[in-house]
C-alpha cells in the first residue's frame, strides 16, 4: 500500500557548480523541506566530494526526505586533492554541452525508484538560471521548472540586456586600450531601472575583445532561452531593489523575490538535523569566532573575497600592507587558491607588524562572523551572497568588485544604498589604509553603518510573517510548485 510519505511533493533542485550558487539554493531547499517537500539536491560529483571532505564525512545519508544526488561535470579531473575553484569558462562550456543527458537520466532513475514506492514521484524542478538545459528537461518530463537567480535583480536585468551591448557595438572592445582609456565611463542610459550606470558598472563579461567570448555567449544564450512565462525566484527583497524588480515584473510577470534567504531561513522554525546540513566546499576554521570574542564591539574589519576571486601577489601585498598600516584589527580569509599561480606567502615583517591584531584563516563560518558584535566593517568582492549577508548583519562595506555580477552589485551598494565605498581596481596600500579608517572610524563610515542597520531592519521585516518575501515563498509554492498536485 502506498504510504503517506510517498505522496509528498518532490522537488529536484540543481545549483550551478559553485559555492555562491550552492549556498543560496541549499537554503531554499531547506525552506521547501520545512514546508513539506521531499528534496533531491543535485551537485556535480566534484563538488559533492568536496562537500563531504569539508564535513569530514562519507555521506549525506540519514537526512529524512532530503537526498543528495550527483551528475558528472564533464571536465578533466584536477590533479591533487581538487580543493580548488574550477575554471569558470570551462564549466560554463560544459554546462551547455554535457549536463542535459546525465540530468535527464537522473530524473528517470528517480521516477523508477518512485514507481516501486521508495521515494515520491518528482513533481517539480527548481533550477539555477545558469543551468538553462533544465528548461528542455522540464519539457521532456512535463514538470514545472522554477528558475532561481542567485544574484541581485539588478544583475539579472544586466544579463537580459547583454545583447543590446553587442547590437550597439559597445562590446567586444576594439582592443585592450579600451579598458583604460576612459571608454568604460560611457553612460548606459537605455536600461530602465539602472540609474547613472556606466559601462564599468555592467557585468564585466562585456569587457572583452573576443567576439566569441565564452562568458558573454553563455549569458546571452541564457537570456535567449528563458521564456517570458517562466517563473523566476530571486534572492532579493522588494524594498531593496524595487525599481529594478518592477522593470523585471513587466518582462516576467511570474517573478518572486523571496530574499534574503539567510534571513528567511533563520526566521523559519527548523530542526537540529537540518541546521547541521551546511554547504562549505572548504573546511571551516571556527577559531575565528573565538578570536573575535574578546575584541571591542564594532572594532574588527572582516576581509573575504569569496570563492572565485583571484589576484596577483602584488595586489595581495597592497591589501596586506594597507590593512597593517590602518592599525585596525582585522580577520582576513585567504583561500589557499586566492593568489594567481602560487600559494600565499606573507613576510615575517608583515606578520610581526600585525602581531595578534590580525588573524588570517583559509575559510570561516561567514554568516556567524558577520553577525559577531566585534565586526565593524566588511572588505568584500561584492558577491551577492556576501552582500546580502552583510546587509542582514547591518555591516557597511568596502567594495573591490572582481568579476561577473560584482560591478553592478558594487554600484548599488555604494550609490543607491550608500552602505559602501569602492576601492580602485588597481588597489594601492595607501588607499586601503585611508578607506579602512573611513569605514571604521570616519564620519562616512558612521552614516553607512546607520543605513546598513536600516536595511537590516527592512530585510528582517520582509522575511518575517506577513512580509513580502515571506509571502512570496508561500505564493510560489502554492501557485507554481504545487500546481500539479
Ligand atoms: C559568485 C558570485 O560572485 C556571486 O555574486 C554570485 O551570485 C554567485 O557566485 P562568490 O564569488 O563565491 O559567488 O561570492 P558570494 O556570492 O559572496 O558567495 C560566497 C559564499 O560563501 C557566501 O555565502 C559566504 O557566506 C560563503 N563563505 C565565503 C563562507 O561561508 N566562508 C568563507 O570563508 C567565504
Amino acid at each position: 500500500m502506498e504510504n503517506f510519505e510517498v505522496r509528498k511533493p518532490h522537488a529536484v533542485l540543481i545549483p550551478a557548480p559553485g559555492q555562491g550558487h550552492i549556498n543560496p539554493l541549499l537554503k531554499l531547499a531547506k525552506l521547501l523541506h520545512l514546508k513539506g517537500f521531499h528534496i533531491t539536491f543535485v551537485n556535480t560529483e566534484y563538488n559533492h566530494k568536496r562537500l563531504l571532505k569539508s564535513r569530514g564525512s562519507n555521506s549525506f545519508d540519514g537526512f529524512t526526505d532530503f537526498c543528495f544526488e550527483t551528475i558528472p561535470d564533464g571536465l578533466t579531473p584536477l590533479e591533487g586533492d581538487g580543493d580548488v575553484t574550477q575554471h569558470v569558462p570551462s564549466l560554463c562550456l560544459s554546462i551547455r554541452k554535457n549536463f542535459l543527458k546525465p540530468y535527464c537520466e537522473l530524473l528517470s532513475r528517480l521516477n523508477e525508484s518512485a514507481n516501486i514506492g521508495l521515494i515520491p514521484h518528482v513533481t517539480c524542478l527548481v533550477s539555477d538560471c545558469l543551468m538553462s538545459f533544465t528548461i528542455q528537461a522540464a519539457k521532456e518530463f512535463a514538470l514545472p521548472n522554477v528558475l532561481f537567480f542567485p544574484s541581485s535583480a539588478c544583475s539579472l536585468l544586466n544579463v537580459l540586456y547583454f545583447r543590446s551591448f553587442v547590437e550597439k557595438g559597445l562590446t567586444p572592445l576594439k582592443d585592450e586600450s579600451y579598458l583604460t582609456n576612459g571608454y568604460l565611463e560611457t553612460k548606459v542610459d537605455w536600461i530602465p531601472g539602472l540609474k547613472n550606470f556606466r559601462l564599468k558598472d555592467i557585468f564585466d563579461f562585456i569587457r572583452t575583445t573576443n567576439p566569441n567570448d565564452i562568458m558573454l555567449e553563455f549569458f546571452i544564450d541564457i537570456a535567449d532561452r528563458v521564456p517570458r512565462d517562466s517563473t523566476i525566484i530571486l534572492n532579493t527583497f522588494n524594498e531593496l531593489e524595487s525599481d529594478v524588480i518592477n522593470v523585471l515584473l513587466s518582462m516576467f510577470p511570474s517573478l518572486y523575490p523571496i530574499g534574503p534567504l539567510s534571513s528567511l531561513l533563520n526566521q523559519t522554525p527548523s530542526n537540529h538535523q537540518l541546521a547541521s546540513l551546511d554547504s562549505n566546499l572548504w573546511k571551516e576554521n571556527t577559531k575565528c569566532l573565538e578570536w573575535l570574542e574578546p575584541k571591542e564591539p564594532g572594532s574588527v574589519v572582516y576581509v573575504n573575497f569569496g570563492s572565485i576571486t583571484v589576484m596577483s601577489e602584488e595586489k595581495l601585498l597592497e591589501f596586506a600592507w594597507g590593512l597593517a598600516n590602518s592599525k585596525k584589527p582585522f580577520l582576513w580569509i585567504i583561500r589557499p587558491d586566492l593568489v594567481i599561480g602560487g600559494s600565499v606567502v606573507l613576510s615575517s615583517e608583515f606578520l610581526n607588524e600585525i602581531s595578534d591584531r590580525g588573524l588570517i584563516a583559509s575559510w570561516c563560518p561567514q554568516e556567524k562572523v558577520l553577525n559577531h558584535p566585534s565586526i565593524g566593517g566588511f572588505l568584500t568582492h561584492c558577491g551577492w551572497n556576501s552582500t546580502t549577508e552583510s546587509i542582514c548583519a547591518g555591516v557597511p562595506m568596502l567594495c573591490w568588485p572582481f568579476f561577473g555580477d560584482q560591478p553592478p552589485n558594487s554600484r548599488f551598494i555604494c550609490n543607491e544604498w550608500e552602505i559602501g565605498i569602492e576601492i580602485d581596481t588597481n588597489v594601492k596600500r595607501d588607499e586601503v589604509e585611508k578607506l579602512v579608517n573611513e569605514l571604521m572610524v570616519g564620519e562616512k563610515g558612521k552614516k553607512m553603518r546607520q543605513k546598513a542597520m536600516e536595511l537590516k531592519k527592512k530585510a528582517l521585516e520582509s522575511t518575517s510573517p506577513g512580509g513580502c518575501s515571506y509571502m512570496n515563498l508561500d505564493k510560489v509554492i502554492k501557485e507554481v510548485l504545487l500546481k500539479q498536485n
